[in-house]
């Protein structure tokens, strides 16, 4: 059944009675709030703008406390995100208060806003975790979400730097952004009023959205509709007190004069504070929840997947979408596995042929030397069969010389008398000894 049909049928089905008496759910609203006020509440404020440009004393003032702050120097390597979270009380109210510093940001050329893209995106993402969770405890979650982001621009009087509108233009699909021009004070009135008008012009020709004060409550929608039109809100903060006729109010002194914080012809400050913290912290609350975070978790879950209709508007079930991309996941999963299997045994393969070539390369090697090393062996061989001979001859020719000697020294011993005789004999020996030895 199509839609408008089921909605006109449920509404043809209740019927308006009359009570008999007093039931007592007129008390849900009061339960409500009794609920809500047990339970606190958190607000977390993102603070974008210049190093120095006022933001802790904006907020040292805009909560009537000193907040710990630490000053930021200019040359940060880059933009960091620093959150503090506050717990503070007014009346029985709990209100767990984060503030985030976009420390550094302006300061230098390549500061750019993706450090505070990043940081508002990782809320969404741990809340969206947390909800996912098949064990939830959204109940005593602490929600870091960033509810506003009070932009802080420079009074120049000039106009917007082209860094003001790129870091609002990338928040305001993620941020309800407040601009604010900061240290009004510093600038003329007439000066305020063409520079107010000027940045509006360029957030509107850039298509920036900001957030506008909800005008669809009828008790609020009067002072939201004047309020959007204060746009951007120019303020000045201190927490210094000075005495004014015979009441002490926070204010800047200087030589020529006072400016009062909370004195609405001197700057917008209270028109800030009413708005953001009196009467629309709730919606704040409600449009980063209900816009902001909507958007961040479709896109997320559509990023998995999941869709909640298919081809011809038929709706499909979280299981089936699960189930499909599960087999998808499979798929892939067996696909992958495939390519690396045939990858390893390409490898394999590579590597066999290399250790096969490597092989032979060794077997030529190890050839070569056995030729070599035969060869040298053949030489050795050589060598020592000449050698051999020599010293066969060698012993030889000493075995003949030792003889002669054997037989001249017998000759010599034997009778001297025939020494003479044997005269011609013995130069005979030794003509033939001379012969033999040479
Ligand atoms: P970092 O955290 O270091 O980036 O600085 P910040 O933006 O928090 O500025 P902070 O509040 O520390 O103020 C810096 C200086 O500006 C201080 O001397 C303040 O007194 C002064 N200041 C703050 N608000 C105003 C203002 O509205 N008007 C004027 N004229 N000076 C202001
Ligand atoms: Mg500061």
């Amino acid at each position: 059944m199509a839609a408008p049909d089921l909605e006109r049928r449920s509404k043809e089905e209740m019927r308006l009675l009359d009570l008999g008496g007093h039931v007592g759910f007129d008390s849900l609203p009061d339960q409500l709030v009794s609920k809500s006020v047990s339970q606190g509440f958190s607000f977390n404020i993102l603070c974008v703008g210049e190093t120095g440009i006022g933001k802790s004393t904006l907020m040292n003032t805009l909560f009537n406390t000193i907040f710990e702050t630490e000053e930021s120097g200019h040359y940060e390597a880059c933009v960091r995100l620093r959150p503090r979270t506050y717990d503070l009380q007014e009346s029985n109210v709990h209100l767990k208060l984060t503030i985030v510093d976009a420390v550094g940001f302006g300061d230098q050329i390549n500061k750019d806003e993706r450090p505070i893209v990043d940081y508002i995106d990782t809320q969404f993402e741990n809340y969206l975790q947390e909800e996912l969770k098949i064990q939830r405890s959204l109940f005593d979650y602490h929600d870091t979400r960033i509810h506003v982001c009070l932009y802080f621009i420079t009074p120049t009087g000039h106009s917007l730097k082209s860094l003001d509108l790129v870091t609002m233009k990338k928040l305001d699909s993620k941020v309800n952004i407040i601009p604010i021009i900061a240290k009004a004070d510093t600038i003329s009135k007439s000066e305020l009023h063409k520079f107010k008008n000027k940045i509006m012009n360029e957030l509107d020709k850039n298509g920036v959205q900001i957030y506008q004060f909800p005008t669809d409550d009828e008790a609020v929608a009067e002072i939201n509709a004047v309020m959007n039109a204060h746009l951007p809100f120019a303020v000045v903060g201190s927490t210094d007190e000075v005495k004014v006729g015979n009441k002490l109010v926070r204010a800047r002194q200087y030589p020529w004069g006072i400016v009062q914080v909370e004195n609405e012809s001197h700057c917008d400050f209270v028109k800030l504070r009413e708005m953001l913290i009196r009467v629309n912290m709730e919606d704040l609350r409600e449009q980063t929840h209900n816009r902001h975070y909507e958007l961040y978790r479709r896109h997320k879950l559509e990023e998995m997947g999941f869709q909640d209709t298919a081809a011809e508007s038929k709706p499909i079930s979280l299981q089936e979408t699960y189930e499909t991309r599960r087999k998808e996941f499979l798929c892939e999963l067996q696909k992958k596995e495939e390519e690396m299997r045939q990858m390893f045994v390409n490898k394999v393969k590579e590597t066999e042929l290399e250790l096969k070539e490597k092989e032979k390369e060794l077997h030529e090697r190890f050839e070569t030397l056995k030729r070599t090393h035969q060869e040298e062996k053949r030489k050795v061989e050589e060598k020592r069969r000449q050698l051999e001979e020599e010293k066969i001859a060698f012993n030889r020719r000493k075995a003949a010389v030792e003889t002669m000697q054997a037989q001249a020294l017998q000759v010599t011993s034997q009778q001297p008398l025939r020494r003479d005789k044997d005269k011609k004999k013995t130069s005979g020996w030794s003509s033939i000894y001379s012969v033999t030895i040479s």
